[in-house]
């Protein structure tokens, strides 16, 4: 018996990084899963992979900032699949990088749209659909920035840290409604995220703020998620695990 056999499984940012190996581990251990991304070519490439691996997947374009993309999200797994049983809200930017006396509006209005926001709208529908389905388990990926400061990352650091809030206040909410609500800090992960805004002379720097003394793999933090997804990890919610190759035990 797989570990997510007869489950139902949707994941937001999944075409890309830390997203796709969730979903990939997701369809691995028998889940159906829901690839919903902004970005059409790599939600369907996830798609294309986990069918590849005999896996079960479609794809739903979704712009996570947008309460009603949210809902068919969520609507389309149901349909297509009948049930859903696990969520994880992972979609996220970075935003600019600047002091917050000189912060971009836009640039905090977008970051809290999509990693806050986002999350949000998504438990919004995915609750709804969990107890429909009798249970289940969501997972929102917080950073190593939704438990300390980050330089130049206001923004970034303010919606993980709500977004931690949150977690834990539908965790409560849902506790005795046989649904386990979870966040996953990751410290920094070698992802196309990481490449985009971190400038390659910066990588030593980055890599010493790890004890473990390297970044993070997207598939070491999608190992963790699995768990929490799935019923091995009955007893736990409300709770924030990091990986994050000791950061924060500085
Ligand atoms: N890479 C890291 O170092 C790191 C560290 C800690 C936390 N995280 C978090 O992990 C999550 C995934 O990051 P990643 O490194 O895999 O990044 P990534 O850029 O590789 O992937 C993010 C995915 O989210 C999608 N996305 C962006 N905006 C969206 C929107 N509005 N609606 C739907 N999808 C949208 C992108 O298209 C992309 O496919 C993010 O929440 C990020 O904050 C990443």
């Amino acid at each position: 018996m797989q570990l997510l056999q007869n489950k139902t499984a949707l994941v937001t940012g999944a075409g890309s990084g830390i997203g796709r190996s969730i979903a990939r581990a997701y369809a691995r251990n028998g889940a159906k899963v829901v690839i919903a991304d902004i970005d059409e070519t790599g939600g369907n490439d996830t798609v294309e992979m986990i069918r590849q691996e005999k896996g079960t997947a479609f794809f739903v374009k979704t712009d996570v900032s947008r309460p009603a993309d949210n809902e068919r999200m969520v609507a389309a797994a149901v349909e297509q699949f009948g049930a859903l049983h696990i969520a994880c809200n992972n979609a996220g930017i970075v935003g600019e990088l600047a002091r917050v006396g000189k912060y971009p509006i836009e640039s905090w209005d977008r970051v809290i749209a999509i990693n806050l926001s986002g999350a949000f709208y998504g438990m919004r529908y995915q609750l709804p659909a969990l107890q429909q389905s009798g249970g289940g388990a969501i997972v929102n990926i917080a950073s190593v920035l939704g438990q300390a400061g980050g330089d130049g990352l206001s923004a970034y650091t303010a919606a993980k840290h709500g977004l931690v809030g949150l977690t834990k206040s539908a965790a409560l909410e849902y506790a005795q409604r046989n649904i386990r609500i979870n966040a996953v800090g990751p410290g920094y992960i070698d992802t196309p995220m990481l490449h985009q805004n971190l400038p390659a002379e910066q990588h030593p720097i980055i890599r010493q703020m790890h004890p473990i003394g390297r970044l993070g793999r997207p598939e070491e933090v999608a190992e963790l998620v699995l768990w929490l997804s799935s019923e091995k990890a009955s007893f736990v919610t409300g709770a924030y695990y990091s990986i994050d190759g000791g950061f924060l035990a500085r």
